[in-house]
């Protein structure tokens, strides 16, 4: 039976391993940077709550069906698919979708890499004091210093590319699972830090109830954001789940671990948000600055609050290792299979693409400099232009792969996995496969997988293009 057969690229010690390396995909920028400051701009707990139903109810699912394909095919997210489409008698087609997906991964690494990069700058700064009483424009006219400077952010850029790189070619056992044992407890342990040091700044409360209040009047603003946030948060659609599952122990239950993978990842960033709002709110800055509340708005508020300068290195180093975890699962799906389709090692694989997503990568980093009057998909009075510099309207190059991968590639690959696992591997083998035990659990999740989880997305995708 296919499922007894091992991947050529190693296994997981124990299914605990797992754990850490879907967490370690899941919990990154999207639940130290982005989270904090969505809910910040979409009001706080009514946000929280559509982003709750998500991902029980939509993102877990997905993530099952990953976890399961890939345990099942035992090879990268192609040939998994592949493998398991011929079993099930259906198109070895369905491997497009895992391509498509690998491929979006691989460019979501090019400007995660970048923005991963800031977080190193910012150690630094912030080690050296360069924060100490900062004055709003003071962090504003910083980070402006920064992403103003292309070779700065390329240096950084590179910098992150190759310790991605680095864990990545050492393998799955050598590579992953070490650095995984070793920055996931780190992860938790600085998050717990920033956690206690939040409560004793006398805003906790204030945090909290920002965080779950319920005001029913902004809930239909954030929904679409909160669906399309909760498939980037779980790393699903992209197969960097589907790779992870492939590596993982025969006889562990799929269903409990990836609840617990879900949990750990809505924890922490629940957790962040508790550490972060507080802090900010001490400094009185304003919570719904948007995507500057990491990068200006809590430089601020660790410039002027007691220990800041240790505390605010700390957070810094908390998002580097957080980042890093995640891009590694970006990558590790395209080298599995060009390793299973070439006679390449891992390491010359894994320097090819990482050269290649980094050369990627500095369109995102002129983006905000040398490029940035370069605007895509141009929309003018009406006129639609492909591309023109300088327009008032328009996506730069950053925006446009953003919008490529999480608006288009994302949601597609979750539909393409969800469907194959509920729809055309058939009934039988996914019960097989899941081994619940509990027949009615099975039939719940079943029927979210089918039904549920598929129309969740549709609507997103649909929603989301014409928003
Ligand atoms: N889940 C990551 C985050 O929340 O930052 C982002 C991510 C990781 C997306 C891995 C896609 C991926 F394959």
């Amino acid at each position: 039976m296919l499922s007894d057969k091992v991947s050529i690229h190693g296994a997981w010690a124990s299914r605990w391993v797992f754990i850490l390396a879907a967490t370690g995909s899941a919990v990154g920028l999207g639940n130290i940077w982005k989270f904090p400051y969505m809910t910040g701009m979409y009001g706080g707990g009514a946000f929280v709550m559509m982003y709750l139903v998500c991902i029980f109810l939509i993102g877990l699912p997905i993530m099952l069906a990953e976890t399961l394909i890939g345990r099942r095919g035992r090879q990268s997210p192609i040939n998994s698919l592949k493998t398991l489409a011929v079993e099930s008698g259906a198109a070895p087609r369905w491997s497009w979708a895992a391509l498509m997906g690998m491929l979006a991964a691989l460019l979501i690494l090019s400007f995660y890499s970048v923005v991963a990069g800031w977080s190193l700058d910012y150690i630094v700064n912030m080690g050296r004091g360069q924060f100490a009483g900062v004055s709003a424009e003071g962090a504003g006219g910083a980070f402006a210093t920064l992403t103003a400077d292309p070779w700065r952010l390329v240096l950084w850029h590179t910098l992150f590319m190759l310790l991605t790189g680095f864990v990545i070619a050492r393998g799955v056992v050598a590579g992953l699972e070490r650095s995984l044992r070793i920055m996931m407890p780190l992860l938790f342990v600085l998050l717990l830090v920033l956690l206690g040091y939040s409560m004793t700044t006398g805003y906790f409360m204030q945090g909290f109830h920002f965080l779950f209040d319920f005001q029913p009047g902004k809930l239909l603003d954030g929904m679409l954001a909160a669906m399309g946030h909760a498939f980037f948060t779980l790393s699903v659609g992209v197969g960097s789940i589907m790779v992870y599952g492939a590596y993982m122990p025969r006889n562990a239950s799929i269903g409990s671990t990836v609840l617990a993978v879900g949990i750990l990842d809505t924890l922490v960033a629940l957790t962040a948000g508790l550490a972060l709002f507080p802090i900010v709110f001490a400094a009185g800055l304003d919570v719904g600055e948007g995507p500057g509340l990491m990068f200006v708005t809590l430089p601020v508020a660790f410039g002027n609050v007691a220990f800041g300068q240790v505390m605010g290195t700390l957070f810094f180093i908390l998002v580097l290792v957080a980042a890093w975890t995640s891009s590694i699962s970006m990558l590790e799906p395209m080298v599995a299979y060009l390793v299973e389709r070439t006679r390449l090692s891992r390491a010359w694989v894994t320097a090819g693409l990482a050269f290649i997503c980094w050369f990627v990568g500095l369109g995102t980093v002129f983006s905000f400099n040398l490029w940035k009057q370069a605007k895509f998909f141009v929309n003018e009075g009406g006129v639609f232009h492909l591309y023109q510099w300088d327009a008032a309207s328009g996506l730069t190059f950053f925006g446009v792969i953003d919008f490529l991968t999480s608006r288009i590639m994302l949601p597609l690959g979750c539909l393409a996995f969800v469907v194959f696992a509920g729809w055309v591997m058939g009934r039988e083998t996914v019960r097989d496969e899941l081994a619940m035990g509990n027949a009615r659990l099975f039939a719940v999740t079943f029927f979210l997988m089918r039904y549920v989880a598929p129309l969740g997305i549709l609507i997103v995708f649909a929603a989301q293009l014409w928003a």
